[in-house]
């Protein structure tokens, strides 16, 4: 009797998943990745409409760490959903090799937190304390031992925390290789054009203006989300980045500094990120903003200031009103964005969780501690 019941479920789930049409509106790293395992589980008509070009807002700004340790004290949910997907990190970036041919450049090589005078040791001291006590992993370095790990640190550096899970990723090459995956495998994608929901109607606007009726839709549009949803309240934080060339074998791992954080990549381009300002949709890169982050980059690694500056962007991380990622399903569509400074990281696990609940039925407690229907979201909704 069970395997009759399982046998039918089986067969209707095969023939939803094949015949649905799913939509994804954002094709930054969060919506090709939901497209990527959708696909994994047998969808085969998904299209993603994405209003610019896929991956270039912020999946494209993007430092690329991969920081859970790093970037908690505690071991909380969003601690959890970090380390899920760190950890998810080396079999996605296999796997995305062997599909597309592209390396997207997964290093694990930690990371470090240095401080340079009393007030920067006194906080890590007491950062690594609490981040002890919750069983977080992490190491405490002299000066001198941070500067055998990273021998082009200042020598002013006096405490330095080692989190040996962390790293980071080339995150051009991953929005690349998903857009990649996505064209090998027939997964539609329209760019230059804008969804709108226009009196509850799904709305494209654009060259490729079409109209549609999709059956499962999925809103991944980042710091652009509230324009379709606004009980989200999302907004963005903008950041800036400056991107210096000749570095290669300069740092081994990511360097979190003195008002700065450095991003080897492997071909000796270094990052050095961000600011965080909140200014709307303004994509400026400042004076103040080059100045500051150059600034905090040669206190912390004094060989940056003979690099040259290749390059300067910003881009926008998008933001709910507590910093937290909103997954789950909202007036009949699924939501996965507010991935606020870890989107990067926290694609694989989005991507995981979504496509699992959305063909398999699969539920998870992320979809209640993340929901769109948090206390948060319910004024003004
Ligand atoms: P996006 O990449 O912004 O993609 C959303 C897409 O939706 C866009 O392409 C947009 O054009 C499209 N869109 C919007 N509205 C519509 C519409 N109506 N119709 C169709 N398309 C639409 N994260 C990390 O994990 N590690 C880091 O080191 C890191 N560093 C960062 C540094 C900076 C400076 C910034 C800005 C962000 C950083 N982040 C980092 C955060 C990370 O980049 C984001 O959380 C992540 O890229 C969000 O992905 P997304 O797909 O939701 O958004
Ligand atoms: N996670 C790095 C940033 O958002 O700048």
């Amino acid at each position: 009797m069970s395997v009759a019941i399982t046998t039918v479920w089986a067969g209707y789930l095969i023939s939803f998943t094949t015949v649905a049409e799913f939509t994804i509106i954002g094709g930054g790293v969060i919506g090709l990745s939901i497209a990527r395992a959708l696909h994994k589980r047998g969808a085969r008509r998904i299209t993603i409409i994405e209003r610019g070009t896929c991956g270039r807002e912020a999946s494209w700004a993007a430092a690329g760490m991969l920081a859970p340790n790093a970037e908690t004290e505690a071991i909380d949910d969003f601690y959890r959903l970090c380390s899920a997907s760190n950890a998810l990190y080396p079999q996605f970036a296999a796997e995305l090799l062997e599909e597309t041919g592209i390396d997207i450049e997964l290093r694990q090589t930690g990371t470090l937190e240095l401080a340079f005078d009393p007030a920067g040791a006194e906080h890590l001291a007491g950062k690594y304390e609490r981040q002890t006590a919750s069983n977080i992993d992490v190491e405490r370095l002299s000066g001198e031992n941070v500067l055998r790990l990273e021998p082009a640190v200042s020598e002013d550096v006096i405490l330095g925390l080692h989190y040996p899970k962390d790293g980071h990723v080339e995150n051009r090459k991953l929005v690349t290789a998903l857009i990649a995956y996505a064209r090998k495998n027939g997964i539609e994608i329209i760019e230059n054009s804008e969804v709108r929901i226009e009196n509850g109607q799904f709305r494209i606007a654009g060259p490729d203006l079409s109209s549609r009726d999709p059956e499962v839709i999925i809103l991944a549009a980042g710091a652009w989300s509230s324009f379709i949803k606004p009980a989200l309240s999302v907004k963005p934080i903008r950041g800036q980045v400056l991107e210096f060339d000749g570095g290669k074998g300069v740092l081994s791992r990511v360097i979190y500094g003195a008002g700065a954080y450095l991003v080897p990549r492997a071909d000796g381009r270094i990052l050095v990120g961000a600011t965080s300002e909140d200014v709307g949709f303004v994509k400026e890169v400042t004076e103040s903003g080059v100045r500051d982050l150059a600034d905090a980059a040669v206190r912390t690694v004094p060989a940056i200031a003979d690099l040259k500056m290749n390059d300067a962007w910003s881009g926008f991380r998008p933001f709910a009103p507590d910093g937290l990622p909103v997954i789950g399903e909202m007036d009949g569509m699924f939501v996965a964005t507010g991935h606020y400074r870890n989107g990067i990281l926290l694609a694989p696990v989005t991507a995981e969780l979504v496509a699992d609940k959305i063909i398999n039925g699969t539920d998870s407690e992320c979809f209640r501690y993340f929901s769109p229907d948090r206390q948060l979201f319910a004024v003004g909704s």
